[in-house]
């Protein structure tokens, strides 16, 4: 049976002490939670604390992961960060396309796109987010907007589709506390496995997570959908306790 990936999104949270106690916290309760099966685990840090939580992680099962990356490769990108400088730092994981980053960065599709091809290119597996609006989901454009934002990134990648991670994130369910419900959530991810089928013959090892509001309650739930393949979680993935409890749902 394929693993389930939960990747704790961090945000713009943290700080030198907090992290250290947040990954002790998970890096302690791991083997616990996982009670003998598996999953993979990973923590999306915010980029200066990457090399603190390399080293906090380091032989604790839990992956790295960055939260961005730049679409260029070098050169004079103020503030940038490539994803070969990710890749000093064993990144294993980069979110791209979340949609905080096509809402307040106005992100494209085009340049999510690009953004999975160069860290497919570094040998770091992009997490590509894709969601609805609340409005796009009342006007019963759900699955066109997924659809679009996902053949963005197959358009781009071409055979490595089948390296990608994605993350479904209705955007209205982004830290409000609003759940997309199991059988909501397991249509949109069923459309596009649909979708990723049709771009390679190997769309059943791709993970297609659930992110929005997954928390230590709902997770068991939505994790046994049959095209659920883990979680990409925000505000429980900074109380190592919930974090934990999800991680279990997710042990197969
Ligand atoms: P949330 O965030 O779990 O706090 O809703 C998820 C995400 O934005 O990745």
């Amino acid at each position: 049976m394929k693993q389930q990936l939960i990747a704790g999104n961090w945000k713009m949270n943290g700080s030198l002490a907090a992290n250290e106690a947040l990954v002790h916290g998970i890096a302690q309760g791991l083997q616990a939670a996982l009670s003998g099966k598996q999953a993979h685990v990973a923590v999306c840090a915010p980029a200066a604390y990457l090399s603190q939580v390399q080293q906090l992680t380091h032989s604790s099962g839990i992956d790295l992961g960055a939260q961005d990356l730049s679409a260029h490769e070098q050169g004079a990108y103020t503030g940038e960060i490539s994803a070969a400088m990710l890749k000093d730092f064993a990144v294993r994981y980069a979110i791209v396309g979340h949609s905080e980053r096509r809402h307040y960065h106005a992100e494209s599709d085009e340049l999510v796109a690009t953004k999975a091809q160069r860290a497919l290119s570094a040998g770091i597996t992009p997490i590509v987010c894709v969601g609805e609006t609340l409005a796009e989901r009342e006007a019963g454009k759900t699955e066109e907007v997924v659809k679009r934002q996902l053949a963005a990134v197959i358009h781009a990648n071409g055979h490595c589709i089948s390296e990608i991670v994605v993350a479904y994130e209705p955007v209205w369910a982004i830290g409000t506390g609003k759940t997309a419900t199991p059988q909501q959530a397991q249509a949109v991810h069923a459309v596009l496995r649909a979708q990723l089928q049709a771009a390679t013959p190997h769309a059943d090892r791709v993970q297609i997570l659930y992110g929005g509001s997954m928390n230590a309650t709902n997770a068991a739930q939505l994790l046994s959908q049959p095209d659920i393949d883990g979680g990409l979680i925000g505000g429980a993935a900074l109380k190592p306790a919930d974090f934990l409890t999800i991680i279990a749902a997710a042990a197969r």
